[in-house]
This record gives C-alpha cells, structure tokens and sequence, in this order.
C-alpha cells in the first residue's frame, strides 16, 4: 500500500518531464519509482538526459537506460524529482535519512523546479520530529557534535561515509527549535557541509493517500 503510494506519487511527478530537458534524480525508496516511470517513457521514446544525487540513484538510471550525465559538468537542471522525510505545507522539507541530502542541496539549488514526491507518511503539520541528518567533514565530527549538542539535539554518528567521504551527525531534538534559525546556525558552523533542512528549495509536492495523489504548489502558498 506504502509501496503503491509511492509510485503514483512518482508517476505524478514523471508526468512533468518533457522532450529535451536535463532532470534530476533524487534518492532513496520514492525515487526508485520516479527512475522506473521515467525509464519507461524512454523506453517509449522520449528524449531526456539526468544527473543524480547519488552514485546508488546514477546507477539504477543508467541500468535501466536513461543517460546520466557528470552533475560537475553541470550548471542548471529544468526539474529535479526527489522524496523527503518529512514535508509540511509550508513546503518544508527533512531530507537525508539516506545521507544524500548535501548532493540533493546542490542539484536542487540548480534546479528550475524541484518537486518533492512521497506517500502520506511523510506529510506532517510542522517538520522536526524526524532526525535531521549533518553532513560533517570528519575532520570536525567532535567539534560539530558538540555544537549541536548545544542547541539541546541528542546526536548518533551514523556508520559508514556518504558518497563525499564524510561523516553523516543525525541531530534529534527534543523540542524543535526556529527552522530558520537552526539552518542558519547550521550554514555558519565552520565544519558543516550539508544538513537536511529544504526551507526554500521545494517548488510544489505530489503526496499520494491511499491512492489519491495531491499537488500543492509553492506558488499557491498564501504569506
Ligand atoms: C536521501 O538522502 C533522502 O533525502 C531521501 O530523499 C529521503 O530520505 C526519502 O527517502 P525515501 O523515499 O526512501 O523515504
């Protein structure tokens, strides 16, 4: 059922992609399916390169024949299709549960569009109650915990290294703290590459819900 809403979700968003643009490709579970509708509308003929945000998503692209192209070489992207951990209506976003969240960052800032895709589980009144994925320089792991630990997170050292080589801090907090302000913290802390607050970087949502899919669009917000 998750599953199902997963890949309406993506269809959705795949519907989007026309001739001739570059997309990009976000990670983890919801985008497999975006991957897997757009391979089949390039299977039926429509002419599209990408670029990923991730080795594992570039991979499963190129398997199933879409043309990825080096995002180093890159300097705009037309839509890029990603999921979230957590999205709300404002258009607020918690990604990086699958640590790609720096790369996500920069391919979505490139982008001319970028659409969040998920199933219900992920649409929350306020973002904050999932963990918020750092990406930090290994270099700085003890000084960057101690600075989130002083903005009252309980922070875990994930395992493993991203597809950049560094170290991945998830920051749970207790209580929440100003968005706008923890990002900011978060930009100016020397040590900190990427974080998984998208405050500004998502355009419009598909979310499906048992099987109704439901588009809000940034531009539609009201404030
Ligand atoms: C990858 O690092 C994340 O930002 C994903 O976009 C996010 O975790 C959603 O993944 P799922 O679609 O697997 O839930």
């Amino acid at each position: 059922m998750q599953d199902d809403d997963k890949r309406l979700a993506a269809e959705a968003a795949v519907g989007e992609v026309r001739d001739g643009m570059l997309v990009g490709l976000g990670t983890g579970s919801t985008v497999r399916f975006a991957i897997e509708a757009l391979a089949r509308r390039v299977a039926e003929g429509l002419r599209i390169e990408a670029v990923s945000t991730s080795h594992d998503s570039a991979a499963k692209a190129g398997a199933l024949g879409i043309v990825v192209r080096d995002f180093a070489t890159i300097a705009r992207v037309d839509l890029t299709i990603d999921g979230a951990d957590e999205i709300d209506a404002r258009l607020w976003a918690i990604k990086g549960a699958g640590g790609a969240m720096l790369r996500e960052k920069v391919v979505a800032a490139a982008s001319t569009r970028m659409v969040v895709i998920a199933d219900a589980s992920k649409r929350v009144a306020a973002i904050g109650a999932a963990k918020l994925p750092v990406e930090v320089l290994p270099f700085a792991r003890a000084y960057v915990a101690e600075r989130l630990a002083m903005l009252d997170a309980a922070v875990t050292v994930r395992d493993g290294v991203t597809d950049n080589g560094n170290l991945v801090l998830d920051a749970r907090f207790a209580a929440f703290p100003d968005a706008r302000g923890l990002a900011a913290a978060l930009d100016a802390t020397p040590g900190v590459l990427g974080h998984g607050l998208f405050l500004d970087e998502v355009d419009a949502t598909y979310v499906a819900d048992d099987g109704v899919v439901t588009r809000l669009e940034r531009a539609d917000l009201s404030g």
